[in-house]
């Protein structure tokens, strides 16, 4: 598989990545998939998806166990990515920016990780009531320590943006100045799709002058851009797309043209292309620093996955991707 580099230390892994959330959280039957889910991750290193996206929070904690399985007999061929920063409470999602959690969560990772080292370690989100240059100087502590190769940032994506009134990234961006100031950052993690293009006007940008990987999260608009879910179908209480505005039965309907779209795109490839190669290859197509990294749990998927960058997507396939139409269903 083509390998992209992140960062000025000049990371490399390959060009596509595997989200590991959707083994163990907030989609329905996460938890129930564990030996599939196992098979899934070897299959993505067989193919040189050596990126292995995870979170102490995904389960919480399972899915780093889960990754860690592996890691225990692959670890030379992974490339992890683990985030520190939120934590699961009996209601909500709380953060928590403290130097000395950040330290002993870092340790914890390490345990369920079964590694002595985390390739790129991503603050999942600012604790509000911590100065994140104080988080962020824990997090290069810990490279200091040799605990940590690399540090990471994700962006808080539409849902959390809009709540604050902001512009979508703006936050992030004074986060990413001031964080830089402290210590390098190697990467940013983002929504981006065909449906989600936002990060595109001055996220991007703003990692391709500096070097930044972009780790692109939910590159196929949480199943949506596959073309696989039918409208109406519903989904269970713990999946989040229950909840998601775009996945009524009625904007799954109104965004079919998307889908269209990208099948129309697809069929000039050949007919094993699929929609959710043409979804990924876009992806790829922004920048040599983008990197998705799609949730999967099935082994057949990552297969997929992989095969998109086999695609190269022509000037005219971009301009039609570019028109097509906006989606409807916003969490405005
Ligand atoms: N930093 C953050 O705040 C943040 C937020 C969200 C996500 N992320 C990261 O980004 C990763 C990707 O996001 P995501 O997993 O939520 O969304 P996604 O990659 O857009 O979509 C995942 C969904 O697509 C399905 N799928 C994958 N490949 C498919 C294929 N070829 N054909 C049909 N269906 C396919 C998966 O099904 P199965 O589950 O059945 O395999 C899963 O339901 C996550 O795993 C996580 O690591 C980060």
């Amino acid at each position: 598989m083509e390998r992209r580099t992140i960062g000025a230390g000049a990371l490399a892994t390959g060009a596509v990545g595997l989200g590991c959330m959707p083994m163990s959280w907030g989609y329905s039957g996460s938890r129930q998939r564990g030996d599939e889910s196992l098979r899934a991750v070897h299959r993505a290193l067989d193919l040189g998806c050596t990126l292995l996206d995870t979170a102490d929070m995904y389960g919480p904690f399972t899915n780093e166990l889960l990754v860690g399985r592996v890691l225990k007999e692959r670890r030379a061929e992974a490339f992890v990515s683990t985030k520190v920063g939120l934590l699961v409470g009996e209601q909500h999602i709380v953060a928590n920016g403290r130097p000395g959690y950040v330290r002993r969560a870092c340790d914890a990772s390490l345990r369920r990780l079964q590694t002595d080292v985390i390739d790129l370690y991503q603050l999942h989100r600012a604790d509000p009531e911590v100065p994140v240059e104080e988080t962020w100087g824990a997090m290069a502590d810990l490279v200091q320590a040799g605990k940590v190769r690399a540090l990471g940032l994700c962006a808080v994506g539409a849902r959390g943006a809009r709540r604050s009134g902001g512009r979508l990234y703006d936050g992030t961006i004074r986060q990413l100045r001031r964080v830089q100031q402290v210590f390098p950052v190697s990467a940013v993690e983002a929504e981006l799709s065909v449906w989600s293009p936002e990060a595109l006007d001055t996220l991007l940008p703003w990692c391709a002058a500096r070097g930044v990987g972009f780790l692109a999260a939910m590159p196929l608009g949480n199943g949506f851009l596959t073309g696989t879910l039918t409208p109406g179908e519903g989904f269970e209480p713990d999946d989040m797309r229950a909840r998601h505005p775009r996945f009524t039965a009625e904007m799954m309907a109104a965004n079919q043209p998307i889908i269209a779209g990208l099948r129309r795109v697809a069929a000039r490839h050949g007919d094993a292309v699929t929609a959710a190669q043409v979804a990924l290859s876009w992806v790829l197509s922004q920048g040599p620093h983008v990197i998705p990294i799609p949730g999967a749990k099935r082994e057949r998927w990552v297969t997929e996955n992989a095969g998109a960058t086999e695609i190269r997507l022509t000037p005219e396939d971009l301009a039609e991707v570019a028109g097509l139409p906006g989606a409807r269903g916003s969490w405005d």
